[in-house]
């Protein structure tokens, strides 16, 4: 009862940080949940009715506490100061530069973060790192508040890092896995435990929550990334001795998921993964790996993103083969541009390299996505190839998929949004230029419908071929797709 918390501040209002007060401001009516960014623009939204991430119930918590125990604010000094529990969740993106460049994590947002909490905090406050950080984060947090703190004040770091996924970001938070609890070791550092705790026990039963020292804490979140990536890129690897074999990489990883040792969650073959966070942490656990002089390791979970960046090369270069071998002035539909269903986020999206080959190759491009804004393309299309000026001529945003579609020699399906399952194809058919071809990057289509249509189509990890010899009704309706000119082999 000693641990009451009252106030809860956070530092950087982004995917992470708003989310999570949202659920907390819900279901702590008497805690009063600050949430703080530098971002005037963020912040605005956050007040606005377009806030800015998208997550199925989002809204409605938003509507239902803002401005009575949830609070959105550009005022940094006074949410440290008010707040007795203080989340950091800025953003930490792979450093561009310097030592560590394209591995390491850039720490310095948190670490100004930090700075300021040393400096302007009047009395003990218990610090929560809730971004990924690598490694030791925290001790460096601790050291910089140790070294910079004005009088008395007492600060205690813990990592408790967040396994929210995006598009589901609503219901990870009411119904976590696990809540994990990283502290120092010692009587000050149990009670801080004790007390972040009891935040979460108001609505996650006791036993999901698991405490733990700080350094294993923060390893925990870079090793559950890298493993459910690393689940992927197995998966993936699978999926082209598929390809070249006859096997359905669907029926393989329904045989091996069947194991209760494996289990049947992420082993879906894809265009490869995407999101803010598989590559960055990997990436990141690579080079603390590097850094402790264990190369063998590193390599290891390297691979783990060569075999990503394998399967996104392998599925545009097979785009290209199969249209003959020039997409040069063609026009494709890109369909789906989000690096998932069910969120607006681009970032690191299979669909931004497959672009940018096809652009390279000199295609023209119809870009859809439900929930992507235009600006959100061209700025990706833009950073990626570096090239505004093939961007601004070459591609164009559709607000309909059905527009995207009307006159492509291709649809390259990128993101699984359930829409596509249910468009007319038929209609899509009609107006496309002969052969019409599909490349179902995420394997949610019905690739038997569609050959009887007449598409010739191309998936991840099954040749769509052998499937219809299966079944002689579509071939018999497989209109201008001569034997042989569909197959996979045939596109290598
Ligand atoms: C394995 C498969 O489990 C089985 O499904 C398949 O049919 C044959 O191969 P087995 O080789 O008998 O069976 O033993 P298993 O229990 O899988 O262990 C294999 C090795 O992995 C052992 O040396 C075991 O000590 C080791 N192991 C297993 C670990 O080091 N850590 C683990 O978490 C599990
Ligand atoms: C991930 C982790 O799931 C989450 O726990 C962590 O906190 C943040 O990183 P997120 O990046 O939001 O979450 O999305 P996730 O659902 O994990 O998907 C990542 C990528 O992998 C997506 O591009 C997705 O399409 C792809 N994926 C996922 C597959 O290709 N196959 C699968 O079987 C699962
Ligand atoms: P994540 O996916 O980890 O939540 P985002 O990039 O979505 O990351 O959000 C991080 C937010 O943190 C951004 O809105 C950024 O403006 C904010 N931020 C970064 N540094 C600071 C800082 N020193 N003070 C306040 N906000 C910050």
């Amino acid at each position: 009862a000693d641990a009451m918390v009252t106030r809860v501040g956070c530092i950087g209002a982004g995917y992470v940080g708003g989310p999570t007060c949202a659920v907390i401001a819900l279901k702590c009516p008497d805690i009063r949940v600050t949430v703080c960014d530098m971002n005037p623009t963020r912040i605005g939204q956050w007040n606005s009715d377009k806030l800015p991430v998208f997550e199925p119930g989002l809204d409605e918590i938003v509507q239902k506490c803002r401005g009575v125990n949830l609070f959105f604010t550009t005022d940094v000094v006074a949410t440290i100061q008010e707040s007795e529990v203080l989340f950091i969740s800025v953003n930490t993106p792979t450093k561009t530069y310097g030592h560590g460049k394209g591995r390491a994590a850039n720490l310095k947002y948190v670490e100004s973060v930090a700075r300021e909490i040393a400096k302007v905090a009047r009395g003990n406050k218990i610090v929560v790192e809730k971004s990924t950080v690598p490694v030791k984060s925290a001790q460096s947090i601790a050291d910089i508040l140790k070294a910079n703190r004005n009088s008395q004040n007492k600060f205690q770091v813990l990592s408790n890092p967040e396994f929210l996924a995006e598009g589901t970001a609503i219901e990870d938070l009411l119904n976590p896995d696990r809540i994990l609890i990283g502290g120092e070791d010692s009587p000050d550092g149990w009670k801080a435990i004790e007390t972040l705790s009891s935040v979460y026990k108001r609505w996650i039963p006791a036993d999901r929550i698991i405490t733990m020292n700080t350094w294993s804490s923060e390893l925990s979140k870079l090793v559950a990334n890298a493993f459910l990536a690393q689940r992927i890129s197995a998966i993936n690897a699978v999926s082209a001795v598929c390809e070249a074999t006859g096997a359905d990489v669907g029926q393989v990883a329904l045989a091996v998921g069947k194991d209760s040792r494996i289990g049947p969650r992420f082993l879906q073959a894809s265009v490869g993964f995407g999101g803010s966070c598989f590559q960055k942490d990997i990436l990141n656990l690579v080079y603390i790996c590097e850094s402790l002089n264990l190369p063998e390791v590193a390599e290891f979970w390297l691979n783990v993103v060569s075999i990503n960046d394998y399967q996104k090369q392998r599925f545009a270069k097979r785009i290209v083969n199969c249209l003959f071998n020039t997409v040069s002035g063609k026009r494709i539909a890109i369909m789906g541009f989000a690096f998932k269903k069910n969120t607006g986020d681009t970032r690191e999206s299979a669909a931004i390299y497959v672009s940018a080959h096809l652009l390279e190759e000199g295609a023209r491009l119809a870009v859809y996505d439900p929930k992507v804004e235009a600006d959100q393309v061209t700025r990706d299309l833009n950073n990626v190839t570096g090239t505004p000026d093939v961007v601004r001529d070459q591609v164009e945003v559709c607000s309909d998929p059905y527009e995207a579609a009307r006159g492509a020699h291709a649809l390259v399906i990128c993101t699984e949004w359930d829409v596509f399952q249910t468009l007319d194809y038929a209609r899509i058919f009609a107006g496309m230029p002969k052969p019409a071809y599909v490349f179902d990057g995420r394997k949610i289509l019905d690739h038997e419908k569609l050959t009887k249509i007449g598409f010739e189509v191309e998936t991840i990890g099954k040749r769509v071929r052998n499937v219809s010899q299966s079944h002689p009704a579509a071939i018999t309706n497989g209109a201008g797709s001569g034997d042989g000119a569909a197959g996979l082999n045939s596109c290598e």
